[in-house]
């Protein structure tokens, strides 16, 4: 079996260089790093990563536990973690709970024993009690919290500022004169949703105009929940000229059903969503949404994670909250002219 010092010597440098290349401990030039890989790949050398993490205590993987794979928007926010990763020597482990508790708490579980140097996590319900020990025993302040909050856990967190993209999606809708407006909510309570509709409620609130009960429904968690909640809201004898829906894909489930009905959107009715999901841009009609950078926050939670782990962040948690923007697009502005496909 081909050894380290058989690379050393085949790329005449040092062994410790090619542990610094095998392992990212310190920085290697591309063109030394490129040399010492091909070396690799024709000696068919493979590390013992086994035995270098168990003398550094350290294995360069981090877990991220998210709630739902299939939604685009943790799929964004995952590949913003795995980059970051990649990019600085790491390897990420993803893990799907699928709004299991149980699931979730053995996925906890397993990470720990893999001796994961560091855990992104991504609460699937409010509740956190069922891994609040493990974390806070096993993993030391080497966990951020990303997405949603969860204050009493006391660690790192990177959110979205959900509060002002409520108001953001209830300013647009006041603009465009609307004052018959749905809302189709999360079917479980979770605070950074909730500040979405609160934000929501409150922007129209300060015009006079509240959300009658009738036409604030419950969604889930699929396209055909959307459907299914539009139906309902739209079913109303005094439907609303508007719905605002706490996410991309409950949205996107409400185009689908004014289709059904022939309503024309968005003459007769405007949509807005939640979270510019790629798909967002691809429904006709384009979709109006709130951008949360999911890439961006998921960049900010490996980061964050690793500055832990070299020591260059120290003292308490810190919450890094990101900014939401607002796109129009046509599913709530007859005059926005359709994103171009710029290739
Ligand atoms: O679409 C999934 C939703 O739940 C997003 O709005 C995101 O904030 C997540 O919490």
């Amino acid at each position: 079996m081909p050894t380290i010092a058989d690379v050393a010597k085949r790329t005449n440098v040092s062994v410790a260089t090619v542990s610094r290349v095998i392992n990212g401990t310190k920085y290697v030039s591309p063109e030394l790093r490129e040399c010492v890989l091909k070396a690799m790949e024709e000696l068919n050398y493979r590390p013992n990563l086994i035995a270098s993490s168990l003398r550094k205590r350290e294995t360069l993987t981090i877990g991220l536990i998210v709630p739902d794979t299939a939604n685009p928007f943790f799929g964004e926010l995952a590949k913003g973690v795995e980059d970051f990763g990649f990019k600085h020597g790491y390897s990420v482990i993803l893990c799907n709970s699928s709004y299991d508790l149980d699931r979730e708490r053995s996925y906890v579980e397993v990470l720990i024993a893999k001796q994961v140097d560091g855990l992104i996590f991504i609460p699937s319900g409010a509740r956190t009690d069922h891994v609040h020990e493990l974390l806070s025993e096993e993993m030391n302040g080497r966990v951020v919290i990303v997405d949603r909050y969860t204050p009493e856990l006391e660690t790192d967190s990177v959110v979205a500022d959900n509060y002002t993209g409520g108001c953001l999606a209830a300013r647009h809708l006041l603009a465009l004169g609307h004052e018959r407006i749905g809302c189709i909510m999360r079917p479980r309570y979770l605070a950074h949703v909730e500040d979405r509709i609160r934000g929501f409620r409150e922007t129209l609130q300060k015009e006079g105009i509240d959300i009658p009960k009738a036409l604030c429904v419950r969604g889930g968690f699929s396209f055909t929940d959307g459907v299914r909640s539009a139906r309902e809201l739209l079913s109303r004898k005094d439907r609303p000229t508007a719905i605002f829906a706490y996410n991309d894909i409950m949205a996107i489930g409400v185009l689908r059903a004014a289709r059904e009905i022939g309503l024309r959107v968005p003459d007769e009715l405007a949509v807005v969503g939640f979270d510019n999901i790629p798909l967002a841009s691809y429904v006709t009609p384009q979709l109006t949404t709130i951008d949360q950078p999911k890439y961006r926050m998921g960049e900010l939670a490996a980061e964050t994670i690793l500055r832990r782990l070299k020591g260059d962040l120290t003292g308490g948690p810190i919450r890094q909250e990101l900014e939401v923007r607002l796109i129009v697009r046509e599913s709530s502005d007859p005059e926005a002219v359709a994103d171009k496909l710029l290739f």
